[in-house]
């Protein structure tokens, strides 16, 4: 004799096997209706949003390429793909691992893997440089990436290259490899060498000088337009309150907003970069670190969604490191414009950016003339 309710319950959960067939059935049809509700609903806010279906999908798809979605197991060998010898050009990567963004990804074509060990420098200049600009990279092994020795240092200067995006592909690659073989001084990655990706040419030049270029104290990312007073760069990094270690500096930019119009140059969409500023950072045209840095980057940006502000992005890899860039002994020695060519103003400045490439030697040859500068 048990309470009324316990005897209801019971009854509520009981049932015959007739019965479970039949729920089983049920169930099966609620999934059913369910998964076409839910079906229904994505295609409903796929048709209201401006998109279609297939952008839909490719936003989808996109996201997650850029974001670092992929498991932690792929931590355990990130650098598989650049240990593999290098592909011939024509080989696309075989895979992304982490972001687009990041180095691992790609491989290099042309390297020059010893450089660092044989010389062991001081300072390694890297600049960027598109695969067709040979002019810019011929005025700079003229000018300030000439002399090999600068105030007792030794200075190496390297270009980056991505792949030729433009004309006859196989010919410019061959006319780089002998370009190469004169110099020694290029360094070529399988990516698509494009306005839009130099975040990626930044990472690869920082994966190279973390795996091939460790032992040089300080490094610069230089672009190839840039005049370089290269002596006054030296004396800088001579001065003994420089730090050795977790040091950027260059021109200071600070609370830079993002570029939000769409025809822009530098536009980054919010999806890419939320907020509506950028960290501090140091201008693109030529910053200095230390050379403990680049792998810290490298690690860092796995789990830093890119973006194709290249300099920025090195600023987001120092936030997240809990990093500050540094303002240069002398500020007033980073100069982005120059008004007009004066010997007295370039011999005291670290840098200016340039018109042309005929500008820089004119311009260095001028400078390194006989006679005080400045008068
Ligand atoms: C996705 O990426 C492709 C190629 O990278 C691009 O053409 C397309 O516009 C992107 N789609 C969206 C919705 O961002
Ligand atoms: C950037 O490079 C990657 C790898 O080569 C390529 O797939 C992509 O289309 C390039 N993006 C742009 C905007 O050029």
């Amino acid at each position: 004799m048990g309470a009324p309710g316990v005897n209801g319950n019971r009854r509520f959960f009981s049932y015959s096997p007739g019965h479970q067939t039949n729920r089983g059935f049920r169930y099966w049809f609620q999934f059913l209706l369910l998964f076409c509700l839910a079906l229904f609903v994505f295609f409903f806010i796929v048709s209201d949003s401006s998109l279609s279906w297939l952008d839909s999908y490719q936003l989808v798809f996109n996201r997650t390429r850029q974001i670092s979605l992929f498991p932690p197991y792929l931590k355990a060998a990130p650098k598989a793909i650049l240990t593999t010898t290098p592909l011939p050009s024509t080989a696309a990567p075989t895979g992304l691992r982490y972001h687009q963004g990041h180095p691992s990804n790609y491989q290099y074509i042309i390297d020059n893997p010893e450089v660092c060990k044989n010389q062991s420098p001081f300072l390694v200049l890297m600049v960027p440089v598109e695969p067709d600009n040979l002019a810019a990279r011929d005025a700079i092994r003229q000018t300030w990436g000439k002399e090999r020795l600068i105030q007792d240092k030794v200075v190496l200067t390297l270009f980056m290259l991505g792949s030729s995006v433009r004309g006859d592909v196989e010919q410019q690659q061959e006319k780089l490899k002998q370009e190469n073989l004169q110099h020694n001084d290029l360094i070529q990655s399988n990516f698509m060498d494009t306005y839009n990706n130099l975040t990626i040419k930044t990472m690869v030049i920082m994966d190279w000088l973390a795996t091939h270029c460790k032992t040089a104290a300080y490094s610069m990312k230089v672009d190839s337009d840039m005049f370089l007073n290269i002596d006054n760069l030296v004396i800088m990094l001579k001065k003994p309150d420089i730090p050795k270690t977790n040091y950027l500096t260059g021109m200071l930019m600070w609370n830079r907003p993002v570029v939000r119009s769409k025809g822009s140059k530098w536009y980054v969409s919010e999806e890419l970069y939320p907020e509506p500023n950028y960290p501090t950072y140091t201008l693109g045209m030529g910053y200095i670190f230390s050379t403990d840095l680049p792998e810290k980057y490298v690690e860092v940006s796995k789990s830093i969604t890119p973006f194709n502000i290249e300099d920025a992005y090195i600023g987001m890899c120092m936030k997240k490191l809990g990093l500050n860039p540094s303002s240069p002994p002398n500020p007033s020695q980073f100069q982005a414009y120059n008004q007009k060519y004066d010997r007295c103003s370039f011999s005291k400045v670290i840098t200016y950016i340039l018109g042309s490439s005929k500008q820089l030697v004119d311009y260095w040859t001028d400078l390194k003339k006989p006679g005080a500068p400045c008068t």
